[in-house]
This record gives structure tokens, C-alpha cells and sequence, in this order.
């Protein structure tokens, strides 16, 4: 039995199956809408186009704590962004409180701000804004999202975070003050 627990990080497609599968069993859980409908069968824990990059803490085979990092383009006031998002956070009840996500999210504000997007976002819980906080997210106060082609809100009691990263962060921020973020899809 292996007891020691170390970092790792995957392209979508090298994400080995042992690990795949608890991150997939995972969010059939804790989120079941998202596995409704066309998606009861669904094998892929971020839909591949956006690229999931993933970051993980595991002991051998077994899963940790775990977050992915999705690339997509979304619209504010008819101004197209890329944005990076860390989604599927999560870490398994017997290792919460020892800041194993918070590693994971620091990992992830680094990975961001190397890179191309315009700007981070995030969606979590009211409950979860000073977790984020802590590693450099801050609130978007109102703001909200339009997501899917039938317009329909996402889900209203989620808060929206963002975290500059290129210079057109702050038309962004401006925008996101005034207008509905709109995205093709959920994530
Ligand atoms: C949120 C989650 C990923 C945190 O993982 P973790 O490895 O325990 O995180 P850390 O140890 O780095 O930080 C723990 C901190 O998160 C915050 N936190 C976690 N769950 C919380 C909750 N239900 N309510 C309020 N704060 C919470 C607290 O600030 C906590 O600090 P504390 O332990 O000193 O109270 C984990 O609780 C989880 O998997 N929850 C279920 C899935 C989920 O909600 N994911 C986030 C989606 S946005």
C-alpha cells in the first residue's frame, strides 16, 4: 500500500484510467446533473474541446485531490475573451483540511497566469469564495452568466471569480460589471 502522496500533472489524454475513473465517479456524485439525459454515459470529466489540463494529488493509484484546468472562449457585451477555468476541484473526504486544494489552486493561478487567456474565471459555492480568495481569486459582485443556446441562466446560486492574467483583464472586469458573461456551454 503506498502512503505517500505526490503531485502530478496531465494532458486530458494521458490521464491515467485508475485516476480518470475516480475523478469521473466523483462528480457522477456530487454534481449528477451534469450526467443527465445524453450525458448519463458520459466518459470525460471536462468535454475534450476545452482542452482539460489536469492536476492531481495522488497516493500511487489512488486519487487525492484533484483539479482541472479548461480553456474556452466566452463573449462580455459581445466582446469575445479566452478564458482559463480550474473546474472538477475536489478532494476525498478523509484528506479535506490539510490544503491539499489549496495547493492544487495555487498550482493552477500559476499555470493561468503563464499562459495565453485574457483572463481566469471560476464558478464555486458562496461558501467557497474565501477558499479561492486565499490563492488570489476575487468576486465579481452580480455579475452573472448566460450559458447554452436556449440563454437559460447557469446556475443562479454559484458566484462567479475572476483572476487578471493579460491586459485586457480589465475591460473585462468593466464589461462583467454591466453585462452577462455568455458561454456555449456549461462546464
Ligand atoms: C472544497 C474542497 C475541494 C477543499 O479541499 P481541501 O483539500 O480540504 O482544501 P484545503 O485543505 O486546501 O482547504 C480547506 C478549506 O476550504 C474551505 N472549505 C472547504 N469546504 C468548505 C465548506 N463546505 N464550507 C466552507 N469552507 C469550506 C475552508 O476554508 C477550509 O479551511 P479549513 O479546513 O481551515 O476550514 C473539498 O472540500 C471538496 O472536495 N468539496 C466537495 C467538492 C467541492 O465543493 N469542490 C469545489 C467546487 S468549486
Amino acid at each position: 500500500m503506498q502512503t505517500n502522496i505526490d503531485f502530478c500533472e496531465y494532458a486530458d489524454d494521458h490521464l491515467p484510467e485508475v485516476l480518470k475513473a475516480q475523478v469521473l465517479s466523483f462528480l457522477r456524485i456530487t454534481w449528477p446533473d451534469g450526467f443527465t439525459g445524453p450525458n448519463r454515459f458520459r466518459d470525460w470529466t471536462s468535454h475534450p474541446d476545452l482542452r482539460p489540463h489536469h492536476l492531481l494529488y495522488a497516493a500511487g493509484s489512488q486519487l487525492v485531490s484533484h483539479l482541472e484546468i479548461i480553456t474556452t472562449t466566452v463573449s462580455v457585451d459581445e466582446e469575445q475573451y479566452v478564458v482559463q477555468s480550474p473546474t472538477a476541484v475536489l478532494t476525498f473526504p478523509a484528506f479535506r483540511g490539510e490544503g491539499w486544494a489549496g495547493r492544487l489552486v495555487a498550482a493552477a493561478v500559476a499555470r493561468i497566469d503563464a499562459g495565453q487567456a485574457d483572463v481566469g474565471v471560476l464558478t464555486c459555492g458562496p461558501h467557497l469564495v474565501e477558499f479561492y480568495s486565499r490563492a488570489g481569486w476575487e468576486l465579481a459582485p452580480g455579475a452573472t452568466i448566460v450559458a447554452g443556446e436556449d440563454g437559460s441562466t447557469w446556475v443562479s446560486d454559484d458566484v462567479l471569480l475572476t483572476r487578471s492574467v493579460g491586459p485586457r483583464s480589465a475591460a473585462f472586469k468593466a464589461s462583467l460589471r454591466e453585462h452577462p458573461l455568455r458561454a456555449a456551454d456549461e462546464w
